[in-house]
């Protein structure tokens, strides 16, 4: 045979391996056994869908509350905390041999207007919201102790855009408490638990502006003494961008800093950023297809090109059915950004990441 044909074989081959893993029941959490954790977010119904279910876990081996954990949702008053959605996903990752990633403490969105308030209204001095935010993370971690991974201690808190020298988003955490309300959500969750990991989670990680500010954030809260064990780059990604070099500079910048890197919250939409058009509902092209299966394939070689920094990749949802992506940010489009359809069937960007040879 000549080699023409023998390359092209060699690869069918190795995909073929790849189905075959995948549907033997080798997950991806086998898969990647060594190299790191793979893990999913799940929502209130997920254990309601025996499919989904299932997929969890013959793949998955770490679980991300979609909301549950959010202060809107866990906290939605002052005295009222709402603990059974994430006590029954704790419940059920601790049946099923999986871990679990407390999401989020410190955020500027999904947090109620009142947490920010007094009972007239009036703003909360800087003292008063501080000890709001140790309470509210004293509660969570202490109820949670021993049985959550590590936490997304503050989510989103660096600036997007490029006319600006400042670091911070002017969230209300930041105008009345000041630059220190990470320093402070650091310390207060090191105390609450000094067991868990502690985390740094934002998005549009491989920007090179919002790099930079994340990388010299990160170091000061270092300088300032906190104890940050990982930088989560959320992966909200599409299959034209970022570019695999620069969400490799991303890697090494953030591992360079002496903590570990984990993709927090992966999905490949099929839109760009500025496409509006629903263009996908019908049928997907095949060429649209296979780019989002080569882009899988490279980003997860990449992955475990860095592995020994990488500590996990949690995918944001499980099948394309409940991607948030069908809703954001154009209201009611059909994307299909996850590694399993509608009818939480594998897509071919399976069988190329877990083939043998990536
Ligand atoms: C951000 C948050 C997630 C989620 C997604 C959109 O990335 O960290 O909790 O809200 O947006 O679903």
């Amino acid at each position: 045979m000549t080699k023409r044909i023998l390359v092209p074989l060699f690869v069918i081959i190795l995909v073929l391996c790849g189905m075959s893993m995948a549907q033997d029941k080798t997950g991806l959490k086998d898969f990647f056994n060594n190299n790191f954790l793979v893990g999913a977010a799940t929502g209130y119904t997920f254990m309601n869908d025996s499919l989904v279910v299932d997929l969890l876990k013959t793949h998955f081996n770490i679980l991300t509350p979609e909301n549950q954990g959010k202060w809107g949702p866990i906290h939605p008053q002052p005295d009222k905390w709402n603990f059974k959605p994430m006590d029954d996903l704790v419940a059920f990752a601790d049946s099923n041999n999986m871990q679990v990633i407390g999401h989020t403490l410190v955020w500027h969105s999904q947090t109620p207007n009142w947490v920010f308030e007094d009972e007239n209204k009036q703003p909360l001095s800087r003292e008063q919201l501080l000890l709001r935010m140790q309470e509210h993370i004293n509660t969570v971690m202490g109820r949670y102790k021993g049985k959550i991974l590590g936490y997304d201690v503050v989510n989103e808190a660096v600036l997007d855009g490029d006319a600006s020298e400042e670091i911070l988003r002017n969230s209300k955490w930041r105008q009345i408490i000041g630059d220190d309300y990470l320093l402070q959500a650091f310390t207060f969750a090191k105390q609450a638990d000094p067991d868990a990991q502690l985390y740094y989670n934002d998005y549009d990680m491989c920007d090179p502006v919002k790099r930079d500010r994340a990388v010299k954030l990160i170091k000061s809260l270092q300088d300032g003494g906190a104890q940050i064990d990982a930088v989560g780059m959320q992966g909200h990604w599409n299959i034209y961008s970022p570019t695999l070099e620069e969400i490799e500079k991303s890697i090494i910048a953030f591992s360079e800093l002496g903590v570990k890197v984990m993709i927090t919250e992966l999905d490949m939409s099929l839109f760009n950023s500025n496409e509006k058009g629903d263009l996908y509902r019908e049928s997907i092209p095949d060429s649209i297809v296979q780019l989002q299966s080569d882009r899988y394939e490279q980003i997860f070689k990449l992955f475990r090109k860095h592995a020994a920094v990488i500590d996990r990749v949690t995918f944001w949802g499980t099948t394309d059915r409940s991607s948030w992506l069908n809703n954001f940010p154009v209201r009611n489009r059909m994307n299909h950004p996850l590694l399993f359809d509608r009818n939480a069937q594998p897509k071919p960007a399976l069988y190329r990441i877990m083939q043998p040879s990536l």
